[in-house]
């Protein structure tokens, strides 16, 4: 149970920024358990009192849960002096204290998960913990069974640790003016940095182009084209919770 202040208990409900919701409440808008109350600081007990906007029931909702197609171009930042950042690409009536669930390059588009939920984030990205995350992926060179078996065996790619066993499958291969393209589908369970692209360097090819489509339980929606984002649905949300109990 959690006591806040009725503007900001509007406010995490989407019903407007800090200061509009004090507007609405000075307007007599906002019912508390039936009755119009005019403060913005009384406490709202979030699982016994009934908050109420034009006589509307307001739900309580402490975090916010947003899926994005990340563009290419944006950096997986909250903040940049130079860049756009993925937390631009929200609009700003809805952003509270937001980041990214992990990072992508900033040339690598598709899946991510955008929130508010420090615990949530923790428990996804916690070493050890990483949920599975598969892209896919355009590679500059001949994928074959060998490169299968070496990215299943674990790749030295620098770091003290060879990489933990990846799943690498090959869509298809096709070869243009003697030059071969691969198009496959990779699913690690770690976050190191540039980690795919290190990979296929050390099999001796490169990453053309790279979209995560999957985090976890979490499924790219394809109805969004880049750039675009919406709110986790609550079966999302709780398939989210329950990825690493
Ligand atoms: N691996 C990479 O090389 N880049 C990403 O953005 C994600 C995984």
């Amino acid at each position: 149970m959690a006591n806040i202040r009725l503007d900001k208990f509007l406010a995490d409900a989407g019903a407007g920024t800090r200061s509009q919701v004090k507007e609405l409440i000075k307007k007599g808008r906002v019912k508390v358990n039936n009755v119009i109350v005019k403060k913005s600081d009384i406490k709202i007990q979030t699982d016994e009192d009934f908050v109420s906007l034009d006589d509307k029931k307001v739900s309580h909702c402490e975090f916010q849960y947003f899926m994005l197609n990340k563009p290419g171009g944006v950096v997986s930042a909250t903040k940049d002096e130079k860049e756009k950042t993925v937390i631009d690409l929200i609009d700003v009536s809805k952003r509270r204290d937001l980041f990214p669930v992990g990072r992508l390059d900033k040339d690598t588009e598709g899946l991510l998960i955008i929130t508010n939920d420090g615990v949530m984030a923790n428990k996804l990205l916690a070493p050890g913990k990483h949920v599975n995350k598969t892209y896919f992926a355009k590679i500059e060179g001949c994928v074959t069974d060998e490169t299968v078996e070496m990215f299943s065996s674990g790749i030295d790619i620098g770091d003290d640790k060879l990489t933990k066993p990846a799943i690498l499958q090959i869509i298809s291969v096709f070869s243009k003016e003697e030059q071969y393209e691969s198009e496959v589908k990779v699913t690690i369970t770690e976050g190191r940095y540039h980690q795919i692209k290190r990979m296929f360097e050390k099999v001796g090819m490169k990453v053309t182009y790279l979209k995560r489509i999957s985090m976890g339980p979490i499924f790219l929606d394809e109805a969004l084209t880049c750039g675009e984002y919406r709110e986790l649905t609550q079966e999302e949300i709780e398939l989210l919770k329950n990825a690493h109990q």
